[in-house]
């Protein structure tokens, strides 16, 4: 299932996360690496917070409550490989970014 999230204008730029509310009403964190958007769920695996804030650098995501840290090209947290980021995969058509579901 493809589900609208946003335009390119509207997506953040290299570096930066953002958080976006999908045409069906669901909240994401998007995040910009060089060029190449990696989205999943807003939540931190930790203890749910709003993980779209954190720090990003060089392909890596630090939640901002207790710095837990995520690869965010696999999801997979840097402390433990059981604990990842739920990742979906994005597509870009005619300027706008859709999240591509099961
Ligand atoms: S809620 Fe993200 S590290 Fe604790």
């Amino acid at each position: 299932m493809r589900v609208k999230l946003c335009t390119l204008d509207q997506a953040p730029q290299p570096g930066k996360g953002a958080a976006v509310r999908s045409e069906d009403g669901r909240h994401w964190a998007l995040f910009n690496v060089d060029g190449t958007f990696h989205l999943c769920e807003d939540r931190c695996p930790h203890m749910d917070c709003p993980i779209h804030d954190g720090i990003v650098h060089r392909g890596v995501v630090t939640c901002m409550w207790h710095q837990w840290q995520f690869d965010l090209a696999t999801g997979e947290c840097l402390l433990s490989e059981h604990i990842r980021l739920t990742k979906h995969p994005t597509s870009i058509d005619n300027g706008i970014i859709y999240a591509n579901l099961p």
